[in-house]
């Protein structure tokens, strides 16, 4: 639609203004690297030496911006791009949580709210979906993505993108999405972030890859790479994946940028020895725009000039760019986004306040609930306590980008909000920034309720982007609070606060009951009062497994048989001597206030052809007296193929809403894309022969049936 008009412009650039869109400065907000002092980059931006900036927003600053951009020669506009990962200023659950839902519509609304929000407030790009698989609890950037599934991560990678872009990038509700972090960041070696990635072709093709190619077939407009290096190739200068993979056999025609300062960290790498070395193996390899390195703006006319990276790479990046201004319309009008009304009307309005509530309560995870100590049964004397269950900025959670303090709901008003006429007393518990206990004021506060509600767990500093963890054990007196607190005798609720999988074994036997409530943004105290007084039943799940003991990481779900399968009995099985082998909390585990009976797997012929589907029908009963939500899952197990298959691999999802006593039959089917594998030399490969067909509601609570796929 636009190649006209991108090449007619592309004809009048010069060199130095085809390099300008290259180049991409941050504002004065939210630096993850080493920021470059620069009083030049008003000047640059009106000489056409910038295309896009990142970290500025508000119809002001970006307004502002734009009026420089169009004092340059050609009045090529500025690209506004910014880390809404979830939520600008009303800030949705962290992904992580939010993938807990196991709700793909809901996913892609609140993307959408956020896009709404971030456009309204002058952005046009985010930089997120985060879709990077991570196996590893100890890498912090867990809480960024979708958790440790591949084939979940796919869905959630298409949800996500087609909620921040809609159906039309020039709609100036939608913004554009980007894939990050390409590739296999997740797979850090020890789950230190910006660690090097050593992996197998296949695991990467099988295990990395598929939700970045999901994310291209969904139509995502960007792709950031990755900080780390892959197999010994920094994936910034990595050619293989950015232009023989992506650009070639997935076609993407959106633009690449790199990480931040990532063509730079080629030079520590040990790949490159200079920023003109850098310049030249990240142009060349595939990206396109470079994110405060100023390898490009400093080196790529030298380049050029010294017939070392041809032109055409060169055109060929700035016409991927120029494509997204024009889909997004800021050729027709720069400051389409630029809208003071609608900045006022849409920022924190109460239609997105309440997605972010309805996110939340969807995102909760019931892990224990001892003799139905939840819901509440409306309570005279609340003691809440913990200071996490007043701390407005734990709430936000990492990368919460605009969400201003004061706007959010605590536990504690949450509370205050749903049960008006009780007595809720609160105390700290602990010390926020120390962890030094306050058990005195506890055990009184305790002593004198019906029931004790007390917020533990990881404050928003302790997962993000550079906070990995060796240990993964929330703090000692976190638990040792807990386990006071039930020597009262009163009905201890845990709520566990978090950006990870986290190990409590010590408190665990002292809860009566433990919600796992993530950091749930603006709205966190309002939708986990929702929860605990069962005005929502929770159905969240676990989207990673939840070890029991940090010797077991990496652990998910999903791993292979080995020829020698664990086994307590025998010695020389594939086990730890100290630990067993399972965890805390498998992957798709989740409590719900009432229970569900799902019966065996019945198809309708266990002798099957890929000629029609493979119908596996279950039923769902809701036994229980509340009504509810449960997440059925699919796992399938190829017996015996080519390569070695998991023990377990997610291939079905479906929600199902009953009332008490009420009983449901579904159905999945069953094709040659929930059969197969990626094989990093054959890609999508099916094999005849026989399968296992596990239904359950976790992937350690399944029921099986066995299956034969004919030639
Ligand atoms: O988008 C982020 C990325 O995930 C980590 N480094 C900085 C980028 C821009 O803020």
């Amino acid at each position: 639609k636009y190649e006209q008009r991108v090449d007619s412009v592309l004809k009048l650039m010069t060199l130095d203004e085809k390099i300008g869109q290259l180049n991409q400065y941050t504002g004065n907000w939210q630096a993850t690297g080493p920021v470059v002092e620069d009083p030049t980059k008003i000047e640059q931006i009106k000489a056409g030496k910038v295309g896009s900036m990142l970290n500025i927003k508000s119809v002001k600053h970006t307004r502002e911006l734009q009026e420089y951009a169009m004092q340059s020669r050609l009045r090529i506009p500025l690209m506004f791009g910014l880390d809404v990962v979830h939520g600008l200023r009303t800030i949705y659950p962290i992904p992580l949580g939010e993938a807990a839902s196991f709700d793909l519509d809901l996913m892609k609304r609140t993307a959408a709210g956020a896009a709404k929000e971030a456009s309204a407030q002058g952005v046009h790009w985010t930089f997120a979906p985060m879709i990077d698989i991570s196996r590893d609890a100890r890498w912090g950037r867990v809480m960024e993505g979708a958790g440790e599934d591949t084939w979940y991560g796919c869905k959630v990678a298409q949800a996500r993108v087609s909620g921040f872009q809609g159906d039309d990038l020039s709609d100036p509700h939608t913004i554009m999405a980007c894939a990050k972090h390409f590739a296999a960041y997740g797979a850090c070696i020890a789950g230190k972030d910006y660690n090097t990635v050593d992996i197998s072709e296949q695991t990467l093709h099988e295990v990395y890859l598929p939700p970045f190619k999901a994310a291209v077939d969904a139509g995502v407009a960007s792709f950031m790479n990755s900080f780390n290096d892959i197999n010994g190739i920094p994936a910034t200068g990595n050619t293989y994946i950015q232009r023989d993979l992506l650009k070639g056999s997935w076609n993407f025609n959106g633009l690449t940028v790199s990480d931040w300062g990532s063509i730079r960290e080629m030079i520590p790498h040990g790949y490159v020895s200079d920023l003109k070395g850098a310049a030249e193996k990240a142009i060349l390899a595939g990206c396109d725009i470079d994110m405060e390195s100023r390898a490009y703006h400093i080196h790529l006319k030298k380049l050029v000039e010294e017939g070392t990276v041809s032109e055409g790479y060169i055109d060929d990046a700035v016409r991927r760019i120029l494509f997204k201004k024009f889909e997004l319309g800021l050729f027709d009008d720069p400051f389409l986004y630029c809208d003071e009304t609608r900045e006022k009307e849409v920022v924190l309005s109460e239609e997105l306040k309440n997605l972010s509530r309805e996110a939340g309560a969807k995102s909760i995870v019931l892990l224990k609930n001892d003799q139905g100590s939840l819901p509440l049964n409306n309570p005279k004397k609340i003691a809440v306590i913990g200071s996490l269950a007043k701390s407005q900025k734990d709430m936000l959670g990492f990368w919460a980008n605009e969400g201003i303090v004061d706007e959010v709901v605590t536990v504690y008003e949450g509370l205050k909000n749903k049960y008006p006429e009780s007595d809720i007393v609160y105390t700290d518990g602990y010390d926020l920034a120390t962890n030094e206990l306050h058990l005195m004021d506890a055990r009184n506060a305790a002593m004198q309720s019906d029931v004790v509600i007390v917020a533990v767990g990881e404050r928003f500093e302790n997962s993000g982007e550079a906070k990995s963890r060796a240990d993964i054990n929330i703090h000692p007196n976190h638990q040792l609070l807990v386990k006071e607190l039930k020597k009262t005798g009163k009905n201890v609720v845990v709520l566990l606060m978090g950006g990870r999988p986290m190990i409590f074994n010590e408190m665990t036997p002292h809860a009566d009951a433990i919600l796992l409530t993530w950091w749930l943004g603006t709205e966190a105290g309002n939708a986990i009062a929702d929860v605990l007084a069962g005005d929502y039943n929770p159905s969240g799940k676990l989207p990673m497994t939840f070890p029991a003991h940090v010797g077991q990481i990496p652990i998910y779900y999903n791993y292979k048989n080995t020829g020698r399968p664990e086994n307590k009995e025998i010695g020389y099985s594939c086990r730890y001597q100290d630990i067993d082998f399972e965890p805390a909390y498998p992957f798709g585990y989740g409590l719900s206030y009432t229970d569900f009976l799902i019966s065996e797997p019945v198809v309708k012929d266990s002798v099957f052809s890929l000629k029609t589907p493979l119908e596996v029908c279950v039923k769902v009963k809701n036994t229980g007296k509340y009504a509810g939500k449960e997440t059925v899952q699919l796992y399938i197990r190829d017996l015996v193929a080519s390569l070695t298959r998991p023990v377990k691999e997610l291939r079905g999802l479906q929600q199902v809403e009953l009332q008490p006593g009420e009983e449901k039959e579904i159905n999945f089917m069953l094709t040659e894309k929930e059969l197969g594998f990626e094989s990093a030399c054959k890609g999508w490969t099916v094999e005849p022969g026989l399968f296992d067909v596990m239904v359950g509601n976790s992937a350690l609570n399944v029921k099986k049936v066995r299956v034969e796929l004919k030639q």
